[in-house]
């Protein structure tokens, strides 16, 4: 099973979900290969933002990710591209090539315990809270993802 995360940016959200589900993955025993990607390539080559970084770090978290852009070759390597927002996700089903690949195309929310939120909210121009927000709904999300492929 191979899981590709995807947000804006690539430097907050996608690259916190590849990570903390990446760990959780492991300790639940689950073969996964996990990357993540951005719908735009404006902060490709760079590493996660340093404040994204920081709150994943204070949660156990290190984000070792360098941002990328989203290819078409993605959609046919991974199983499912997952996507932080309604945005992204519409972005990412008009990149898709063909009906198949549109159905790789989930979205994050659709994993979350509850329905406070319905998407994981771009923490990019906000304060500190923003990112604890992130790291909370990506940890309920990656438990119920995991139970998701587990029953696959
Ligand atoms: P991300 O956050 O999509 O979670 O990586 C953002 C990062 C950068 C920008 C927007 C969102 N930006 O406008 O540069």
């Amino acid at each position: 099973m191979n899981i590709l995360f995807v947000c804006l940016g690539n430097i907050c959200r996608s690259p916190a979900a590849e990570c903390i589900f990446k760990h959780k993955a492991h300790k639940a025993g689950l073969a996964v290969t996990v990357d993540s990607a951005g719908t735009s390539a404006w902060h490709a080559g760079e590493k996660a933002d340093r404040r994204m970084q920081q709150t994943a770090k204070n949660r156990g978290y290190e984000l070792t990710s360098i941002s990328r852009p989203v290819t078409s070759s993605d959609f046919d390597k991974f199983d499912y591209l997952i996507a932080m927002d309604d945005h992204n996700y519409d972005d990412l089903r008009q990149k898709a090539g063909n009906a198949a690949q549109m159905d790789k195309v989930l979205r994050m929310r659709d994993f979350f315990s509850d329905k406070l939120y319905d998407h994981v909210p771009d923490p990019y121009y906000g304060g500190d809270q923003g990112f604890e927000t992130v790291i909370n709904l990506l940890e309920d999300a990656s438990d119920n993802l995991i139970k998701f492929i587990q029953k696959q």
